[in-house]
């Protein structure tokens, strides 16, 4: 993995320690994607509520808040319990488009003891943005901070 990740996987460790609360965990989580990850146009979370997923702590413009379960790329990855990188969404079909202009988006699903909690959801407006390597460290990423929920 390239030292930029490695070094994003270190903060978020350095940051969740001792801090146990959910929203601050992942408040920052989102910020620290946001502010290291080059080329995405919006990072972070909708939390699964009441058989829906409803929007968490993000960073980026303003988004849908309410995404029913298999709806949209975040629905789909959030039924099926897989992460889901789309290289155009514009393809994917039922993609909610939150964003006109975002192009591709990648979605981790947060799974904790065989509890879904909700999903990382991460866009861009680059066509094709997210690799395999994107993929393996945001599923890093994401099992460190569903350590600290
Ligand atoms: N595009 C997502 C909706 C959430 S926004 O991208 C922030 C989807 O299709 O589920």
């Amino acid at each position: 993995m390239n030292n930029e990740y490695e070094t994003l996987l270190t903060s978020l460790r350095g940051l969740l320690m001792d801090e146990h609360d959910e929203i601050a965990n992942m408040a920052n989580a989102a910020a620290l994607l946001y502010q290291y990850l080059p080329d995405i146009s919006w990072a972070g979370f909708y939390l699964y509520k009441h058989d829906e997923l409803v929007l968490g702590p993000f960073q980026g413009k303003v988004a849908c808040m309410h995404i029913p379960m298999g709806k949209g790329v975040c629905g789909t990855a959030a039924v099926k319990r897989k992460i889901l990188r789309v290289d155009d969404v514009h393809q994917f079909s039922g993609h909610i488009a939150c964003d006109r202009a975002s192009n591709s988006e990648i979605v981790i699903p947060l799974v904790k003891e065989n509890t879904l909690l909700g999903v990382l959801d991460i866009d861009s407006y680059s066509p094709s943005r997210f690799t395999q390597e994107d993929e393996d460290m945001l599923n890093q990423f994401s099992n460190i901070l569903i350590s600290s929920l």
